[in-house]
């Protein structure tokens, strides 16, 4: 199973004072040194973190592949193909948002990717949907030409934490899952069959298939036993762990989880 991680919040916390420190391009010597197989960024539209001069100096530098996550706003597109990464990740974006809630509609979009993958294709960028997993996305996102998918596993990890952890405490709450616990344990074991009948299913087609949202050093084991999935995409609880252990030995850690 492949580790993409997600440095995103490196650049969160240097913009908390709009500095210059710390770098996310720092990351990149020690997530390979750790054993990552891949860095993931996110540019956004509003570049709230993760800047162009950010993903011009990752893509140059990186020894690792590094698969940059945007929307399918046609200007995006257009930077994404001027930096040629190895990968890129179509992911829905909402400027509210705190975080990617939830897949990319294909259906809904269907023509504008179609034209989007087109343009990435002709610049030999590798395309991902980032995508509920949902059979009927998975059934589109093979006929518009992905060459992978990624389940967004946000619903099973705001489950498990409802379950295992205080995530009622938190300001992101969700109300719908303050359900008694036997009822969250049927929802859990439901959210987890979702993704693999939708990784058992992509895979069916063709597709690689990536996972990623809200995976922490708990939660992920249920996902690593879904054996048709290849990758992970892991940012917030790696950079967390950095705080206290540093970001060498909180990658090291998931990687040796991973394996
Ligand atoms: N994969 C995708 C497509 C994402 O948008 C994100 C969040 O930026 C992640 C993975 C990583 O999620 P998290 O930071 O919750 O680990």
């Amino acid at each position: 199973m492949l580790l993409g991680v997600n440095i995103d919040h490196i650049a969160v916390l240097r913009e908390a004072r709009k500095i210059n420190d710390p770098d996310p391009l720092d990351a990149l010597s020690l997530a390979k040194r750790a054993g990552a197989d891949q860095i993931t960024i996110h540019l956004r539209e509003d570049r709230r973190h993760i800047d162009d001069y950010d993903t011009e100096r990752i893509i140059e530098n990186s020894q690792l592949p590094v698969n940059l996550e945007c929307s399918i706003n046609s200007d995006i597109i257009d930077v994404v193909c001027s930096y040629a990464p190895y990968r890129a990740t179509l992911v829905p974006e909402k400027r509210e948002e705190v975080t990617t809630e939830g897949g990319l509609d294909v259906k809904k979009y269907f023509n504008e990717i179609v034209e989007i993958i087109e343009r990435l294709k002709d610049n030999e960028i590798e395309v991902s949907l980032f995508i509920d997993p949902d059979l009927k996305m998975i059934e589109l996102s093979n006929k518009i030409g992905a060459d992978m998918v990624e389940l967004h596993t946000g619903t099973y990890a705001n489950i498990y934490a409802m379950l295992y952890s205080n995530l009622s405490n938190t300001k992101h709450s969700i109300k719908e899952l303050e359900l008694p616990k036997s009822e969250l344990k049927l929802k859990l074991i439901e959210s987890i069959k979702k993704i693999e009948h939708s990784a058992k299913e992509a895979k069916n087609l063709g597709l690689e298939v990536a996972a990623g949202h809200g995976l922490n050093y708990q939660n992920v084991r249920e996902i690593l036993k879904i054996k048709e999935i290849v990758e992970l995409n892991i940012g917030q609880s790696i950079i967390a762990r950095s705080v206290f252990t540093g970001f060498e030995s909180a990658v090291r850690e998931m990687r040796e989880l991973i394996n």
